[in-house]
């Protein structure tokens, strides 16, 4: 047990320092990153109100939430990648918008409870994070932060099959987490998966040998 906690602490850390030097959050092709864009204003927006309190972890560069922002919500992003969130900042500042982009780790976010947050982004972010454990941890800190009746967005790259996967390469490190009890462990945190997207298209399932065994969702849930 000791050995596989080192093992875990090792795995965060590598996978922390990758994102630390990355240049980049956007590892897909730019229509995967659009046709996310079209999701969030054909199915969430209209289940929000224009100044909705929108709490963004590991924003990244700060694509999805600027969408938010450019809908007049308040936009907060953190993000464990400095150069990432230097680059949400200039993007945010180029385009006349309002949102605040800080450095921040997804383990301590206990300073931002009772804000009584609207919507929380979780996109991509889980599985980069290696420790299963501190996975479950997130869903139940996320559940404090947002009010009842709050969305939590998560989108994940998932097994198809009945055990997580690790991914590694050039530092890049993922778990693509089983489905369905990746879906149910996020319920038994206190939400209600109310929509749930398939992100590959048939096309990328018929020539992405990744589709084969995985699957990219988009799940909006409800704050019970
Ligand atoms: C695949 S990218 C997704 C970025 C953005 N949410 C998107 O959908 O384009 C994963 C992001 O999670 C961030 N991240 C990884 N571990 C983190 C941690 N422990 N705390 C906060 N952010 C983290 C990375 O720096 C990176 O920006």
């Amino acid at each position: 047990m000791l050995l596989q906690f080192l093992k875990n602490k090792i795995k965060s850390f590598r996978s922390e320092s990758y994102w630390s030097r990355a240049s980049s959050s956007e590892l897909a092709p730019q229509e995967f990153y659009l046709r996310q864009e079209n999701v969030l204003r054909s199915r969430v927006f209209p289940l929000i109100s224009e100044h909705s309190r929108i709490l963004d972890i590991g924003c990244g560069s700060g694509r999805f939430g600027l969408v938010f922002a450019e809908k007049g919500a308040y936009v907060y992003g953190i993000d464990i990648a400095k150069n990432l969130i230097h680059e949400a900042r200039l993007v945010t500042k180029s385009r006349g918008l309002k949102a605040t982009f800080e450095v921040g780790s997804i383990d301590s976010i206990r300073h931002l409870e009772g804000e009584a947050w609207d919507v929380i982004l979780l996109l991509g972010v889980c599985s980069t994070l290696v420790d299963s454990k501190s996975v479950a941890m997130v869903y139940e800190n996320v559940n404090r932060l947002l009010r009842k009746g709050g969305l939590l967005l998560v989108r994940e790259s998932l097994s198809l099959g009945t055990k997580d996967e690790s991914y590694e390469n050039k530092g890049y490190l993922a778990v693509y987490r089983a489905k369905d009890e990746y879906i149910d462990s996020i319920m038994g945190a206190g939400f209600q998966l109310i929509d749930l997207i398939d992100m590959a298209t048939d096309s990328d399932k018929a020539t992405n040998p990744f589709f084969s065994t995985k699957t990219n969702l988009f799940m909006v849930f409800k704050k019970q």
